[in-house]
């Protein structure tokens, strides 16, 4: 019988509820330590563990069938890529932050400023939409300490708790998007793979009903 390939985050904030809504669905996962691959026990279904930003690659090119993902994610790197449900956890949002005690009123403030950022797509799209030009910085990680640096002026990063930007000094100016997990689907996905997301998703459904 075939199996569907799952695509869920390696480390970070969404690998341990992933796990866990997968578990709440009764599939149990064979996961030895350091295994970037895994069967599953009481579901056709193989776990593979992958870096964040590659997964909308993976979904495109068909190497998966479906991923558990960061819609900000899709957002960034994955606009064509459809989403089958959305999971109500991992929510964070997309904001522009700038130094404390920098005066901003509106988003003009930072034309012709330096923002550096892990998401160019979202904050390029975001600012051509209000009509700003801005010099984007890409930088992969630890994006808040940028401007106490002085690599940048501003700094567009994902917000959850907030106390990476408080304990950076900066606050938060613009909200450009708000995210959750979400079930991703490739848009190479098999017959015989629809037929076993189906069935996942009447179980997901259901772990979300009961939830809530
Ligand atoms: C993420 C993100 C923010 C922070 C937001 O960074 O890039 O910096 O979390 O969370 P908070 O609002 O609860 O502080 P992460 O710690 O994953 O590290 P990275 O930026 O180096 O990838
Ligand atoms: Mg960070």
């Amino acid at each position: 019988m075939s199996k569907i390939r799952i695509a869920i985050q390696k480390s970070g904030r969404l690998n341990q509820d992933s796990v866990q809504i997968l578990k709440d669905c009764g599939i149990s996962i064979d996961n030895g330590k350091d295994q970037l691959k895994a069967a599953t026990r009481n579901f056709p279904m193989e776990v593979m563990f992958l870096r964040n930003g590659d997964i909308p690659q993976y979904l495109r090119d068909g190497v998966v069938d479906i991923a558990i993902i960061g819609e900000n994610v899709l957002v960034e790197k994955g606009k064509d890529i459809d989403i089958a449900e959305r999971l109500n956890f991992s929510k964070c949002k997309v904001s522009l932050a700038v130094p404390k005690d920098m005066e901003y009123n509106s988003i003009q403030d930072l034309e012709g400023k330096r923002i550096a950022t892990s998401y160019p797509n979202t904050v390029i799209e975001y600012l051509k939409e209000k009509g700003v030009s801005a010099d984007l910085h890409q930088i992969s990680g630890s994006v808040e300490i940028a401007p106490n640096i002085g690599l940048a002026d501003a700094i567009c990063d994902i917000v959850s708790s907030g106390s990476t930007l408080f304990k950076n000094n900066l606050k938060e100016v613009e909200v450009m998007l708000t995210s959750e997990a979400v079930l991703a689907v490739s848009p190479k996905i098999s017959e015989e793979s629809k037929e076993i997301l189906a069935k996942l998703q009447f179980r997901i459904q259901a772990v979300l009903k009961a939830r809530a």
